[in-house]
């Protein structure tokens, strides 16, 4: 019966992926998002950041609180102790500009109390994907770095105590062009109805 019910998911799904790819600007901007880890030196200019800010400030944001900010590193010094906070990850410091963003949670937290640090953290993440994706469109390249050492980055950042750091965000010229993953067939994380 489960065996049943799961090849039913399959039939459904099992095209979906592959129809998707094709269709829209949307579907071939996604399929070309990579994380990109190998930078040229090459700059990035003061407006084309400012342009990718832009579009990370289109994300929703919990209740429209929108805590997001970001600080913009281009100090090599600040870039490299950065890529150490990051447990070692030394091509953060090998981009031209490294943001790290941000969730200002004193803008939700007397609308949403104890969740205010979740929200905030959800919405940093919204924001770095349309970042991420106004990256792809610029040509440029970027990664989406998460595991870091959350004092240092703030100690780097001179973040206040009420703003919590969500992401680091090297970006700059790719100089590689990442292997595209492997992602899991729809049909395999559907649940209908129950998990
Ligand atoms: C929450 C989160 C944390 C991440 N942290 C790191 C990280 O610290 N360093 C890194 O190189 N990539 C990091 N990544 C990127 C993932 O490794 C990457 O998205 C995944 O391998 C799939 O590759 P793709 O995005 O190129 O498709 C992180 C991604 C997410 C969503």
């Amino acid at each position: 019966m489960l065996l049943a019910a799961g090849a039913g998911v399959a039939a459904r799904y099992a095209d979906a992926t592959a129809a998707a790819d094709a269709t829209s600007a949307l579907d071939r901007l996604l399929g070309r998002r990579r994380m990109v880890r190998r930078f040229k030196p090459d700059d990035v200019d003061a407006a084309t950041v400012r342009r990718l800010i832009a579009a990370a400030l289109r994300a929703p944001s919990a209740g429209h609180t929108q805590p997001v900010g970001f600080v913009v590193v281009r100090q090599p010094e600040r870039r490299a102790a950065l890529g150490r906070a990051a447990f070692g990850q030394t091509f953060v410091g090998d981009a031209p500009v490294v943001l790290i963003v941000c969730a200002d949670v004193s803008r939700s937290r007397p609308r949403y109390r104890e969740r205010a640090e979740r929200y905030g953290i959800i919405d940093g993440a919204f924001a770095s994907m349309c970042l991420l994706l106004a990256v792809v469109e610029a040509g440029l390249g970027a990664c989406f770095v998460g595991a870091f050492d959350d004092a240092a980055v703030a100690r780097i950042g001179e973040l206040p105590p009420h703003v919590l750091p969500v992401a680091v965000v090297p970006i700059g010229h790719p100089a590689e062009a990442p292997r595209r993953m492997k992602l899991r067939a729809v049909a395999d994380v559907v649940h209908e109805e129950r998990w």
